[in-house]
């Protein structure tokens, strides 16, 4: 765990150029070092999105497959997503992809959802990687955080974390937008 800590660190410290995608807005910037040992760069990127989730209305993104046994905790619930991910706030803003997986509720005392996703890019040099996600989501706490566990395409080996905060929730309508910040290690 401490070699982890100080490889990471030395990550962070030791970045050497920065390029960032054309395509999509500037939704990703990515940082270079040469791994010691793989003679292959080594990236450090850093995607920036906002996922818009919609559980009402005539075409709504996230759908509820299984009922939760508390409506107050949603313990029990599983909701199957193919939310889409923009730039910017905005929901009409670019889409740089979806998040396609499920969220379920696994905590009793309070709304705490497992997710497991993988984020579908459709942009630029993206366009067919994915990046895969599983963590606890409280999502009521202001800032959560997951990991990430893998990748594919341009994320292949991928490891790192993501830091999410909630923008705008509505009851009402059943829509979300949420701010994602990934941290994302790949060769
Ligand atoms: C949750 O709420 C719905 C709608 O109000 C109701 O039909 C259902 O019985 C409730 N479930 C539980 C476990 O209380
Ligand atoms: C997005 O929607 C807002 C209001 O809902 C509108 O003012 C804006 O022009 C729209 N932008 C685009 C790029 O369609
Ligand atoms: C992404 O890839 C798919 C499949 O190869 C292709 O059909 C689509 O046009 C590509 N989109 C962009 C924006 O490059």
């Amino acid at each position: 765990m401490t070699k982890l800590i100080i490889i990471l660190s030395a990550q962070i410290l030791l970045l050497a150029g920065v390029a960032s995608a054309g395509d999509g807005g500037d939704f990703a910037r990515t940082t270079y070092q040469k791994h010691p040992a793989f003679k292959k760069e080594e990236k450090l990127t850093h995607l920036h999105f906002y996922w818009h989730d919609s559980t009402k209305g005539r075409n709504p993104s996230s759908v509820m497959i299984q009922q939760p046994v508390s409506n107050s905790s949603l313990f029990g619930s599983i909701t199957m997503t193919d939310d889409p991910l923009t730039t910017d706030e905005p929901k009409n803003s670019t889409v740089v992809g979806h998040a396609q997986g499920i969220y379920a509720g696994a905590s009793q005392g309070e709304i705490g959802f497992l997710m497991v996703l993988n984020f579908a890019f459709s942009t630029g040099k993206y366009n067919g990687s994915t990046i895969s996600v599983l963590g606890r989501n409280t999502v009521f706490s202001k800032v959560r955080e997951m990991p990430v566990v893998g990748g594919s395409g341009m994320f292949r080996f991928a490891s790192g974390y993501v830091k999410v905060r909630t923008k705008s929730f509505d009851s009402k309508t059943g829509e979300a937008t949420v701010e994602y910040n990934c941290y994302v290690v790949h060769y």
